[in-house]
């Protein structure tokens, strides 16, 4: 069976059971997921909570939900899974409130503020017996499984080396990005995604190298990474006072595929092999996207799993482990 086969759960039921869910947080990110909610087969909406009153009970009106009073009110509904969608400094604390009352639980990038943290929280899902995934999108868009597809049936070589980057330039100066206590910083925003991205297709970084400015309020307002993997070699980059563009390439021997900005929400790339073929492939999206990772993540309660096998948790500690070693080479405290 190849990899990509051996570690994908299609959906399987024609009428899924029901899985419902609770939200903690009412953000922009706690928004888009309840907009994906309506289109994965057989998830309601159960409830919100917010510690802001007046965001969650916008969110639970525009979801057609409920807005709990608070937190044990909504942990004490019959719901099966959680989304935690608060800023990455209080991830840890209501992932485990979360699992300790019996839910599986969602839980948005970065996972946690460093990989220690993340370790004691999965811990406490492994003790529980229940799923924790972190919410990385890219990997169940539609393009990206695509493009998995497409190069375990027409290879470019083995993916030797990983290049990608973002950085924004006009990041409101309210915007938690800008906030160190809360886990903000161009490497936990953006740069998460691109350790991804280096990881999913070279394994493990062995050693990495990172240059970059902190800027007044102690985050890091650009990264320059050089990342030696199991596999081979990346370099990626993120920022918040520099306007790049959100490309990434993989490089292989006979080829490299290109993905197009944004590539973390992959919609469209170009494969060109050595041999002088370019193939386009396009897989546009509905429900917003963040619906893809959320159908996953319903189909892998049904099946009883407690880990994804495509965001496993291994994959989560190296994604942390990129980040806190190059925050600790920037001078920036975990
Ligand atoms: N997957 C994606 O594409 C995507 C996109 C955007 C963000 N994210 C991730 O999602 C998370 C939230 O980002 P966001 O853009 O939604 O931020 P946001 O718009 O600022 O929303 C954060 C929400 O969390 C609440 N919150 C923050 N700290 C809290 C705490 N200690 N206790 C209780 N509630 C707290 C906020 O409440 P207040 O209003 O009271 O502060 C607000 O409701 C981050 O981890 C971010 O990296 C993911």
């Amino acid at each position: 069976m190849s990899t990509f086969a051996a570690t994908w759960h299609e959906p399987h039921e024609s009428v899924p059971r029901p899985i419902t869910w609770g939200v903690i947080g009412s953000g922009s990110a706690a928004s888009r997921f309840c907009t994906g909610l309506v289109c994965v087969p057989g998830a309601t909406l159960d409830a919100v909570w917010s510690r802001n009153r007046k965001t969650a009970n916008s969110l639970a009106e525009q979801a057609e939900s409920t807005a709990c009073e608070n937190i044990e009110d909504l942990l004490r509904r019959p719901i099966d899974a959680v989304y935690v969608s608060t800023l990455p400094d209080s991830h840890a604390q209501y992932s485990v409130a979360a699992l300790k009352a019996g839910k599986h639980v969602l839980c948005e990038k970065p996972a946690m503020l460093n990989v220690e943290q993340l370790v004691k929280v999965l811990e406490v899902a492994r003790q529980c017996n229940l799923l924790f995934m972190e919410a990385i999108k890219s990997p169940f868009y539609p393009l990206y499984r695509q493009i998995r597809r497409h190069l375990h049936e027409d290879p470019i070589g083995d993916v030797r080396f990983v290049r990608a980057g973002y950085a924004r330039a006009d990041v409101p100066a309210t915007h938690p990005s800008w906030r160190l206590d809360t886990g903000g910083g161009g490497l936990m925003g953006i740069g998460v995604y691109q350790a991804f991205l280096a990881v999913d297709w070279l394994g493990e970084a062995q050693s990495i190298q990172a240059f970059g400015r902190v800027g007044r309020d102690g985050v890091d307002t650009f990264a320059s990474l050089q990342t030696q993997h199991a596999n081979g070699l990346a370099q990626l980059y993120s920022g918040l006072d520099l306007s790049g563009p959100g490309d990434a390439v993989l490089v292989g021997s006979e080829g490299y595929a290109v993905i197009y900005e944004n590539w973390w929400n992959p919609l469209r790339s170009t494969i060109r092999y050595r041999d002088g073929r370019t193939i386009e492939l396009n897989e546009p999206i509905v429900g917003g996207g963040f619906n893809y990772e959320t159908e996953h993540f319903c189909e892998l309660i049904r099946l009883g799993k407690t880990e994804s096998p495509v965001i496993t948790h291994e994959k989560s500690k190296q994604i942390a482990r990129i980040l806190d070693r190059a925050r600790a080479s920037l001078g920036i405290a975990l």
